[in-house]
């Protein structure tokens, strides 16, 4: 039985694949698109959202415009990363396209109420829209399937501050409250997404197959690994969100723990940080799954295999 999903997310590079991955794949329903801030602002990301959907033939997915900022930060952005236009050095045509007029929390909302049961939500950006979502209608937290969240690191280095990843440190107050809902979550960490590397072989692959999806993809991923590359001496990229993603069908990916996650609201250089109590010492009970074993090349396979067969059919 396909899963139904809906994808709140900051399009940006990894998240473009991430909705390709979601359209590839038969084992999920892309029901619909929040944007949040993020990678780029709301306005671009909604632009790249609508664009992506159009570059595989998707334009009939419907796509909301969420929150500009985060609930108590400043802006934080990440153009050195994803771009000025958020798709690295690819070039789309501007999208045909436009986004609803309903705002991303609220389709949050009237969607998984209006679907008990019925809902997975998954979140590949920082959690202002889902935080707004909780707060308007907490409702949400029993009547959606399941919450799949890229973000946070627990025993790994941040990528953003020393200790913070950049979707719980741009948005650390959204992600407190979303940690802390009662949601039905798993959480895909830097501890497992930074084994998952898109390398220049897995690109070569990819390029054999002569499509716009390719070289969207090339377009794209040559911009995150240069910067892979530059910050992080890594050769390739850490495609975070269509791990994400892959775990909706394929949780097998992974190896998970029930543990309770807290995230550090406090002003100094903790903020953002994101930390599992592996010894229970608060004796307090879990609040999510986490992934923190991973079958990397069982993950790159799937998304290489979804990547061809969908580049050959919009070839
Ligand atoms: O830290 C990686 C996460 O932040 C990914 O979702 C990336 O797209 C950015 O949103
Ligand atoms: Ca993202």
């Amino acid at each position: 039985m396909t899963k139904r999903i809906i994808l709140d997310t900051d399009p940006g590079i990894d998240d473009s694949l991430a909705i390709l991955l979601a359209l590839a794949s038969p084992e999920v329903t892309l029901e619909g698109l929040s944007v949040v801030h993020g990678n780029s602002s709301t306005n671009q990301g909604t632009i790249n959202a609508l664009s992506v959907l159009e570059l595989a033939k998707a334009g009939q997915i419907p796509v909301f415009k969420g929150c500009e900022l985060p609930l108590v930060q400043p802006s934080l952005l990440a153009p050195e990363t994803h771009g000025d236009q958020g798709i690295g050095y690819a070039k789309l045509p501007a999208p045909q396209t436009r986004p609803q007029v309903q705002k991303g929390s609220d389709f949050l909302i009237e969607k998984i109420m209006s679907n008990p049961g019925e809902i997975t939500l998954v979140c590949i950006g920082p959690l202002t829209n889902v935080a707004l979502a909780v707060r308007q209608e907490p409702r949400i937290i029993r009547n959606v399937r399941e919450v799949f969240i890229m973000g946070g690191a627990i025993r790994h280095e941040g990528n953003t501050t020393a200790l913070a990843e950049f979707n719980s440190y741009v948005d650390p107050h959204a992600a407190h409250i979303v940690y802390h809902s009662g949601l039905p979550i798993t959480l895909t960490p830097l501890d497992v997404t930074y084994e998952c590397i898109f390398s220049p072989d897995d690109l070569g692959r990819l390029l054999k197959i002569d499509s716009p999806v390719t070289k969207f993809i090339a377009d794209a991923t040559r911009f995150y690994m240069e910067f892979h590359d530059e910050y992080q001496k890594i050769e390739g990229c850490v495609i975070n969100d269509p791990m994400t993603l892959a775990l909706t069908f394929l949780p097998e990916i992974c190896d998970y723990r029930e543990l309770y996650v807290d995230v550090d609201i406090s002003t100094g250089v903790g903020l953002g940080n994101t930390f599992a109590d592996f010894y229970n010492y608060e004796k307090k009970a879990p609040n999510m799954k986490v992934a923190l074993g991973v079958r990397p090349r069982m993950f790159m396979e799937l998304f290489l295999e979804r990547m061809e067969k969908l580049a050959k059919s919009l070839s």
